[in-house]
């Protein structure tokens, strides 16, 4: 499969490119620049690489730079930023310093045709974050591109084919950002887009069919998109082979294990076991009020009622996990295979030979995709994100069984509000929590005091940062109206206005 690297300088910038990458078809793998050499980018047949931004300064004694050896190593590289300044540092050309020279925003690009900037008009928008520049290109090098303040916006050496932009392509705001990563993937590197996921995904089908051929295989599904997509992959390798343990912690949404477990087995057609663990969860956490602990708890209590139910199977052959690829980048693994050993926390508590990673490369987006192209029903790929230890970090302070049924009920009626009036297109995350804030109400002629339920909405790409979504009032009256009249021992609705940062999506 042909593939590109993208060579990681570090910040925030290699996520965004691999998936501009692969929104083009072609598959991107990020590595960083201190774990690969030339020769090995060379033996594993990349198509080109792309260095990406990061925010140090290439002439300090720290900064990161990669082997030397892969600029010459002939194959094509495109460097954004921090990148392109590396390229210009290593070849030879000049970077500094100047406070004037600075951008950081959307600034005009001139550019006069390339290769690489091939299509531009002669003057568009981009997006520029750096202090220092670079003051003169290396030898070999020509200038493509420059704005008011930045001599070399972009650059190139087509005969030994590098090039490099100090704009961001990657950003939505660059408008002509997809053309440069186009035309350096298909016209330099002469990639063809071979990476679809129908593709994808008959290929790891084929993969694990011939692989857990008669083998008894166990997936631990949690109802999340993750777990649920590997679930029906290997399924549809294996059929029956796979068994599925749904442990219902009692801490998801209303109705929702009901759901998990008849869309598995009705429409997926997964072999389901479910396990009703909520009274002894709730029981494990009696009394816990730190978020730390609740999750720990809830994580040791999951894998003990997995090996219970494991151990019902006797020996198993192997273990499949919905890892997907920013799981392996927090994790810091390198290679994407097959793993024999096996590993994380279910090695403790189910012994087993070898453990599955079908999703171990994708993006969440390309997982709901894979969803998708394995006949799952659209829903329930595109569910919002919700949170492994459940409304246990929803409910603030120490979980009751019925601070968690008002919470439901709350969190209910808000998702219910929000999906009637179609909000739920410009919203990608929305929720009640359940406060240990008491606040005085007036019930008919009494004063009474009850709880405070606060209802979260954001907007995000990646939940590294997020905004508040901008609800119409309208909406968030009706859904105050509804829990205040419908649930008992509710006297106040807060809406939450703060981004992440300085903010995070969840309240613990
Ligand atoms: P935060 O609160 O960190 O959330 O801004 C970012 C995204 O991560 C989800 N989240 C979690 N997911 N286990 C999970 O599986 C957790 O402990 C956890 N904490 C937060 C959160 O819902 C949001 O989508």
């Amino acid at each position: 499969m042909e593939k590109v690297l993208v060579l990681d300088f570090g910040g925030h910038y290699n996520q965004p490119i691999a998936r501009k990458v692969r929104e083009q078809n072609i598959y991107a793998e990020i590595v960083s620049y201190q774990k690969i050499t030339a020769d090995e980018i060379v033996a594993q047949g990349y198509k080109g690489i792309i260095f990406t931004g990061g925010p140090d300064s290439v002439f300090e004694p720290d900064a990161p730079h990669c082997d030397a050896a892969i600029l010459s190593a002939g194959l094509p590289i495109l460097g954004i930023g921090y990148g392109c300044q590396l390229i210009a540092y290593m070849a030879g050309g000049k970077v500094t310093y100047a406070s004037e020279i600075s951008e950081f925003g959307a600034t005009e690009l001139i550019s006069d045709g390339s290769e690489l900037l091939d299509g531009f008009p002669p003057v568009s928008i981009c997006w520029m974050s750096h202090r220092n520049h670079i003051k003169e290109a290396p030898l070999g090098f020509h200038v493509t591109a420059y704005t008011e303040r930045c001599p070399v916006a972009a650059m190139e050496n087509s005969k030994d084919h590098i090039y490099g932009v100090q704009f961001h392509p990657e950003m939505i705001e660059t408008e002509y950002g997809e053309l440069v990563l186009h035309n350096f993937l298909y016209n330099i590197c002469g990639c063809v887009g071979e990476w679809k996921m129908d593709r994808f995904v008959e290929e790891k089908i084929a993969q694990y069919r011939e692989r857990l051929a008669d083998k008894k295989v166990l997936l631990a599904l949690s109802g999340g998109v993750d777990s649920s997509v590997a679930a029906v992959l290997v399924n549809q390798a294996i059929g029956d082979n796979l068994t599925c343990v749904f442990v219902d912690t009692g801490l998801l949404r209303k109705d929702e294990a009901d759901h998990v477990e008849k869309t598995c087995r009705d429409i997926l057609n997964i072999n389901v076991t479910r396990v009703d663990a909520a009274d002894r969860f709730l029981s494990a956490l009696k009394g816990v009020t730190s978020p730390d602990e609740k999750r720990r708890i809830i994580g040791e209590e999951f894998n003990k009622v997995f090996e219970e139910e494991a151990k019902k199977l006797g020996k198993v052959d192997c273990v499949v996990q919905g890892t997907i690829y920013s799981d392996v980048l927090e994790r810091g693994a390198g290679d994407i295979t097959f793993s024999a050993s096996g590993e994380g926390a279910l090695h403790q508590v189910v012994e087993y030979d070898e453990m599955a990673e079908p999703l171990r490369s994708l993006f969440k987006d390309e997982v709901r995709k894979a969803g998708l192209a394995l006949g799952m029903p659209e829903e329930f790929c595109y569910r919002q994100p919700f949170p492994g230890p459940g409304l246990a970090i929803r409910c603030v302070g120490e979980i009751t069984k019925e601070k968690l049924e008002t919470l439901r009920e709350a969190d209910a009626i808000f998702r219910e509000e929000i999906a009637k009036s179609g909000y739920d297109r410009f919203t990608n995350q929305y929720f009640a929590v359940m406060t240990d804030t008491h606040s005085v109400g007036v019930l008919g002629e009494e004063r009474v005091v009850g709880s405070t339920i606060v209802l979260r909405a954001v907007t995000s790409d990646d939940f590294m940062t997020a905004d508040w979504s901008r609800i119409p009032y309208e909406i968030l009256a009706t859904a105050s109206a509804r829990i205040t009249s419908e649930i008992p021992g509710i006297t106040r609705i807060v809406y939450d206005i703060t981004p992440k940062p300085p903010a995070t999506v969840e309240w613990q």
